[in-house]
């Protein structure tokens, strides 16, 4: 084994939380209350909101001169995990977190286009905030519903239960591959090519965690002339709920970016919404799982392997 191949990489758990800071701070906490989140702290330029799930917070909104992608960050599997990240360029030393569920972190900065990433170690749980039943359905020759049992629903928005992915467009597709495939156990679920170069353009990426289940993609990025943040992506319970969270958000005026639909890579029925800062975040469900037993898939790029079926109402493809 080359010294490379054996180098030892950080072992990431899952996505924890999502940083953005906002001009203004009010108009973007009413958009996060409409979106399904929930409040958990707040001081005079800080809101941090949970999810339903047992994440003490997934989304930390931050008033800002800018409305700025502050970066994700990921729980880590151990604290020598924190230890090697100490090392990645511009890394802080490990220090105590003051945000909700505690813990300790390290924050450095990705070498392509200097996006700030979070690792923590240690933080608290909390208990699920709520659950849900799961639906009995009714199919042309199978009857999953007694008789006289109805399906009846509460209009609001959709609680949201946790932060499932993020999406990147970087400077430098093969420089960003190398690094994240390099220090971390992330693993390409797919590789999409452009079919005239035939050079790699775009990943989804899950973590690597052997034969566990984890989500199709818990990270994604393309190439691009300037870096941004692509969008938050978060999960809610299923298909209803994420419909009823459309229409709270319909009615409420906000602008949908693209959805309701179902995706091909990683299957999940997909709702994207501008904030009122002009930051994409989605709701999803029914998203695929990977293990190491599942290949990467390579395509080429092209319009059909984005989604199959869905409403394109602002924008999008
Ligand atoms: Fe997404």
């Amino acid at each position: 084994m080359s010294p490379s191949a054996s180098k030892r990489k950080i072992n990431l758990k899952r996505i924890g939380h999502v940083y953005y800071s906002h001009k203004n701070l009010e108009i973007a906490h009413q958009f996060l209350l409409d979106f399904g989140l929930i409040p958990v702290r707040r001081t005079e330029d800080t809101i941090y909101y949970r999810g339903y799930g047992t994440e003490p917070f997934i989304y930390c909104a931050k008033k800002g001169t800018e409305d700025t992608f502050g970066g994700t960050a990921w729980v880590v599997d151990s604290i020598s995990d924190l230890e090697l990240a100490t090392s990645l360029p511009g890394a802080t030393p490990i220090h105590d977190s003051d945000a909700p569920g505690g813990g300790k972190r390290v924050t450095f900065y990705e070498p392509v286009d200097n996006c700030p990433w979070h690792l923590v170690y240690g933080q608290e749980a909390v208990e699920m905030a709520q659950t849900f039943s799961e639906l009995s359905y009714n199919f042309p020759t199978s009857k999953h519903r007694p008789v006289n049992q109805t399906q009846r629903f509460k209009k609001g928005p959709a609680p949201v239960h946790k932060i499932g992915h993020f999406g990147l467009c970087v400077t430098d597709y093969n420089t960003a591959f190398g690094f994240y495939l390099e220090n971390f156990n992330f693993k390409p679920s797919e590789v999409i090519f452009n079919p005239d170069t035939k050079s790699d353009i775009t990943t989804f990426l899950h973590l690597d965690r052997g034969s566990e289940w984890v989500d199709h993609h818990s990270f994604f990025f393309f190439e691009g002339p300037s870096f941004h943040v692509h969008h938050s992506s978060f999960e809610v319970f299923d298909f209803d709920i994420q419909m009823l969270g459309h229409q709270h958000l319909v009615e409420k005026g906000y602008d949908n970016c693209w959805g309701v639909g179902r995706h091909v890579m990683g299957s999940q029925i997909f709702d994207y919404w501008f904030d009122k800062s002009g930051f994409v975040l989605e709701h999803y469900v029914d998203g695929d799982l990977v293990n190491e037993d599942t290949p990467t898939n390579r395509v080429e790029a092209k319009d059909a392997h984005l989604h199959i079926w869905g409403m394109c109402l602002f924008g999008g493809g």
